[in-house]
């Protein structure tokens, strides 16, 4: 089995005086656990191991179920899991992570399961895969991830596209990613009950080595950005237990449909700035808000690109600092404490780099760019000051681009 290290770095307030805490948490540990797991339970050998990474969102919120545009970069947290074919119709999962819980269900009586939630997300990607390419059979898996959960690094979305990359590598099916990313997304639109759009499973899949993502969540059409070599990715988990999450997210997702409705084209993708704000009398104010949102977000999300193409981080700066505003204010979706945590690292960035919410909101992460040269600094006091100002403690990660379950080699 593969040896590579994850390359994983955790910082915590644990440890706030030796701020630079490395946790070394290896790939072949995780691999080794899970090999001993499936032996354990199956009492033979893994036919194989396949992985699909989280992710975190650079910039552009709640712009792709809208048609818009999004910047995302797969990260080195993941989902990883052991299987092996079957000769039956049985489909049996254990997941390390809830306390070595076993399901097992057959394909061909595939129901929603009350009392396992997580092997819902199994049970509605096999539902989504059997409807496109059905010729596969039962399976032995064993499930381990290190995404930290209900934090808004997607580790939903790397779970289900880990399961399709691993039905289509164990009965050679001719899965592509974006099939894959699409029937994740149909796994939680019509099996989980979450309609999210198609950001997180498209990234997870199709996500590339030391690149961010540019994804038109319309066309599907991806655009790959190199990070420059000397550009952390700081993620800061605001542990914020996520509130609301659902309804929240599907509230707004209505007023988007409702305000595109009103302005007579089918999503805010086909809406100008300039053909919003000549509505902005007739429309409600929640909803021209929500789409001044959407609309704006999409058009930072490409100049994002430029700006990181360029290496320009006084841009970067003001983009993801307009995006928070943005968030917080027209889409509300921000807490208190994401707030906070975006002010300190924004007053320690200066123009050295940017910071914002991450993800769906209500809780969760914020993300910063800035130049390696500045991460200590920036990281120095920011966890105390966090929790000065919240009672919280703050979980930080510095990570870096890797490739989707479907890109790597
Ligand atoms: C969640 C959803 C995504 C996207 C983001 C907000 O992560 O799963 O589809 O809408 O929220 O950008």
């Amino acid at each position: 089995m593969n040896q590579d290290t994850l390359n994983l770095t955790q910082h915590s307030a644990n440890d706030i005086n030796t701020h630079a805490m490395s946790q070394s948490v290896t790939k072949s540990d995780i691999l080794v656990q899970l090999e001993q797991a499936f032996v354990q339970h199956f009492g033979y050998t893994p036919l194989q191991v396949c992985h699909a990474p989280g992710r975190v969102n650079l910039i552009g919120d709640h712009t792709d179920y809208n048609g818009g545009f999004v910047l995302p970069a797969a990260i080195n947290f993941g989902t990883w899991v052991a299987g092996h074919t079957r000769n039956d119709r049985i489909i049996n999962v254990v997941a390390l992570d809830c306390a070595g819980e076993r399901v097992s269900f057959s394909l061909d009586d595939i129901c929603f399961d009350e009392v396992s939630p997580w092997s819902n997300y199994v049970r509605g990607s096999l539902i989504a895969l059997a409807k496109a390419l059905p010729d596969f059979g039962g399976a032995d898996l064993v499930v381990k991830g290190n995404v930290p959960r209900g934090a808004g690094l997607s580790s939903s979305a790397s779970f289900e596209v880990v399961i399709l990359k691993t039905m289509a590598a164990l009965y050679d099916l001719p899965l592509s990613g974006v099939q894959a990313a699409l029937m994740g997304q149909q796994a939680e639109n019509e099996f989980v009950g979450c309609n999210c759009g198609i950001m997180d499973q498209m990234i997870s899949a199709m996500g590339k080595q030391h690149n961010a993502m540019l994804l038109d969540c319309r066309s599907l059409e991806i655009q790959y950005a190199r990070m420059p070599e000397d550009l952390a990715i700081i993620i800061v988990n605001s542990n914020v237990k996520r509130g609301l999450v659902d309804s929240e997210y599907n509230t707004r997702r209505g007023q988007c449909e409702q305000a595109a409705a009103f302005l007579g084209k089918a999503s805010l993708r086909d809406v100008t700035l300039a053909e919003l704000n000549a509505a902005k009398a007739e429309l409600e104010p929640v909803l021209y808000r929500r789409a001044h949102h959407v609309i704006s977000e999409s058009i930072r999300t490409c100049d994002m690109l430029a700006a990181l193409n360029r290496h320009d981080m006084a841009e970067i700066s003001t983009l993801m600092a307009q995006s928070h505003r943005s968030l917080k204010n027209d889409f509300e979706v921000t807490t208190s404490q994401l707030d906070i945590l975006v002010s300190l690292l924004a007053d320690k960035l200066g123009e050295h780099g940017g910071a914002r919410m991450t993800g769906g909101g209500f809780g969760g992460c914020v993300v910063a760019l800035t130049e390696r040269s500045h991460v200590d600094k920036v990281l120095a006091t920011l966890a105390e000051d966090y929790h000065a100002a919240t009672g919280l403690k703050a979980d930080i990660y510095l990570c870096h681009a890797v490739d989707g379950a479907f890109v790597a080699v």
